[in-house]
């Protein structure tokens, strides 16, 4: 087991991405903290998890807020007694080309995928700190490059990798690790809510957009996690690394 009695936060972890996360860590012995707005599909995550043998707890709430942060170390500490890893999943879009863009979509963007790893770093970081151990994992996506339609969230993914870089040159002394996925295409409910027409010319041009020719999967991403969160990893801080059959090379 790979991640034996570790203790992982994982925020967004009630379905797609951070639900295979958090899965994926379960299997491989850790115990997981599983945050995310939606209490149903956090609790059946964590559900899926004791099914297995497995110990997980739920923390409900945005990660935008801090009293909800404070409230996934604290529930750690208390049940677990300590936070080995965080990963910072949670992440939401509010699309619109940039002259219709509204300064709600903006906002909420922002709050969600900037301000929230913001919250959720510094609150794991002060445990992780103590005992001179950690290891963050940030959710980026390909769109930090820009993609039409996402001006606020190619912001805050390309602001996610700047936090990575200067998290991880902060807490490198303090023995805590800080790297930061990019993920391709990846079939969950983000992208099954665009709109149908985009989802069908993507499917339909897979095999030009996605060198690897097919669609990724929540375990494509759990299992680099895996890896990251592993101390397989141990040499490696600060990097931006992507996961997306070849879109970008
Ligand atoms: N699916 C993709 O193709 C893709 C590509 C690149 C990057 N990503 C990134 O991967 C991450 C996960 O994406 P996904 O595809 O699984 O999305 P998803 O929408 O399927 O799942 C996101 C989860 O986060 C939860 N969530 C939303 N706002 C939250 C908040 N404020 N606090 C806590 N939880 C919240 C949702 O309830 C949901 O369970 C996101 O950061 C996303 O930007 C996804």
């Amino acid at each position: 087991m790979r991640l034996k009695d570790k203790v992982a936060i994982i925020t967004g972890a009630g379905r797609g991405i951070g639900e295979g996360i958090a899965l994926r860590f379960a299997e491989e012995g850790a115990k997981v903290i599983v945050n995310d707005v939606n209490e149903t599909d956090a609790n059946r995550t964590v559900e899926a998890i004791k099914t297995k043998g497995g110990k997980a707890v739920a923390v409900i709430g945005s990660v935008a807020s801090r009293e909800v942060a404070q409230k996934m170390a604290d529930t750690a500490v208390q049940e677990f007694g300590t936070v080995d890893i965080l990963v910072n999943n949670a992440g939401i879009t509010r699309d619109a080309i940039l002259h219709k863009m509204t300064d709600e979509q903006w906002d909420q963007v922002i709050e969600v995928n900037l301000k929230g790893v913001f919250l959720c770093t510094q609150v794991a970081a002060r445990v992780m700190r103590e005992k001179g151990y950690g290891k963050i994992i940030n959710i980026s996506s390909t769109s930090w490059r820009g993609n039409p339609g996402q001006l606020n969230y190619s912001a805050t993914k390309a602001g996610v990798i700047g936090m990575t870089k200067t998290a991880a040159k902060e807490l490198a002394p303090k023995g805590i690790n800080v790297n930061v996925i990019a993920p391709g295409m990846i079939w969950t409910d983000m992208i099954k809510s665009m709109p149908p027409a985009m989802v069908e010319r993507m499917e339909k041009s897979l095999a030009f957009i996605v060198p690897l020719n097919r669609k990724g999967a929540p375990q494509d991403i759990a299992n680099l996690a895996l890896f990251l969160a592993s101390d397989e990893s141990s040499f490696i801080t600060g990097q931006l690394i992507h996961c997306d059959g070849g879109m970008i090379m």
